[in-house]
């Protein structure tokens, strides 16, 4: 069987890496059935979202590089289409994994179905139902054309079943984020000196991510984000520490946006953020992956955001919808710091990896 793992973005590499693992781990004990090989799209590129993950997580490096980088929507998915079909034309292997809801995986699972190659999604059946996002599009369209859909919950199954997704073509296998965070929490917590670096005490700190298109680059949503950190800053006499993506580090410019009393410093390799996490009081985001992160770790999180993908997060009380009104932010950081932090994770036991590889030597 050769499996190709493509991987564009930050979430991606992270993600995915149990995936690489677990096929290393099964070509080291010399089973030769099992081919497999990494192609990157190149979405992502800076070395603080893209090498750095390769290095810390061992990864090996990507067979190839399409190198598209930034552009618009059509840009950047009609590159990543043309180029992907070439390599797989040559490649002819016998699945084609994906994962998650970014420009990336459209053109991966697309090229890869009208090549008549199977196409497999990691993190399938997610939906916030609103179009409004790039993410919604991407990730309902390569579900539907899909053929392996690895579903990380029991709801994100249903989702399928309700758009009338065969079930034979559906397993729920926990999210591999899970994995990600059992494998590295140790290691990050022993190598990584986040806190002391920068001056932070246990729970004594906030931390914040944004990169959403609908949120940084619209002005008015960026500026009452910003605002409701401030507010928080203030009103609990603790930093914000915020480590900006590239998109919403170029929308605070174009935006002319204040910042004054947060804390902003580059985006942080994953044992400094993991370690930054789970010592936080409490996490504010519009990212999925920290959502889930968050709700693996025990630690609060207030989503920025106006729905989510991950309603488990919601049911299981470890996240709350905030929204952009930075009086709504303020509030929701309230009601969060006090509720009950025992909640169960609903996102799988760590294995997710080892079972998506096991159902594709299974089936192929
Ligand atoms: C993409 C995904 C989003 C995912 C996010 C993970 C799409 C539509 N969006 O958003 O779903 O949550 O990745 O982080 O696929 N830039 C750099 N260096 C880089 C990458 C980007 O400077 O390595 C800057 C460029 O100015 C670029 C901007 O960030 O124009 C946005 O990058 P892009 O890949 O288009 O989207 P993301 O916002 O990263
Ligand atoms: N992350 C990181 N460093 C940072 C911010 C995030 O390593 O400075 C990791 C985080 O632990 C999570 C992933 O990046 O695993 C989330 O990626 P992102 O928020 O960019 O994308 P999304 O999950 O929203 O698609």
């Amino acid at each position: 069987m050769k499996i190709t793992v493509v991987v564009g973005t930050r979430p991606e590499i992270i993600k995915m890496s149990p995936i690489i693992r677990e096929c290393e781990g099964l070509r080291g004990q010399g089973n030769t059935d099992l081919d497999y090989f990494i192609l990157h799209t190149g979405q992502h590129y800076s070395y603080n979202m893209d090498k750095v993950f390769f290095e810390q997580l061992k990864l090996s490096e990507p067979k190839y590089n399409l190198d598209v980088g930034s552009g618009t929507h059509a840009e950047q998915t009609g590159k990543i289409l043309i180029g992907i079909e070439n390599i797989l034309k040559k490649e002819r292997p016998d699945v084609v994994l994906v994962q998650g809801d970014t420009n990336t995986v459209l053109a991966g699972a697309l090229a890869a179905s009208k090549l008549h190659i199977k196409v497999g999604h990691v993190e399938a059946g997610l939906r916030s139902y609103d179009r409004t996002m790039p993410e919604e599009t991407n990730r309902v369209l390569a579900d539907h054309c899909s053929d392996f859909l690895f579903a990380p919950t029991k709801r994100s199954e249903q989702t399928l079943i309700a758009e009338s997704i065969p079930e034979n073509k559906i397993f729920v296998t926990g999210n591999t984020i899970v994995d990600a965070v059992y494998q590295n929490l140790k290691i990050a917590n022993k190598k990584a000196n986040a806190l002391g670096k920068l001056g932070l005490k246990e729970k004594e700190y906030f931390l914040v991510t944004t990169h959403r298109q609908e949120n940084v680059d619209n002005k008015e949503r960026f500026k009452g984000i910003l605002t409701g950190l401030q507010e928080i800053t203030k009103e609990y006499n603790l930093p914000v520490i915020y480590p900006i993506h590239p998109r919403s580090q170029k929308m605070i410019s174009t935006h002319n946006l204040q910042s004054d009393g947060i804390t902003l410093i580059d985006p942080l390799d994953m044992f400094s953020f993991l370690q930054l996490e789970q010592n936080a009081k409490l996490v504010l985001t519009d990212s999925g992956g920290i959502q889930e992160e968050t709700c693996i770790l025990g630690i609060p999180c207030v989503t920025l955001r106006d729905n989510t993908e991950r309603p488990e997060t919601l049911d299981v009380r470890s996240n709350m919808l905030a929204g952009v009104i930075p009086e709504d932010i303020v509030n929701c950081v309230s009601v969060m710091i006090e509720n009950n932090k025992e909640w169960k994770n609903p996102f799988g036991d760590g294995n997710s990896g080892k079972r998506i590889v096991d159902i594709l030597e299974e089936r192929l």
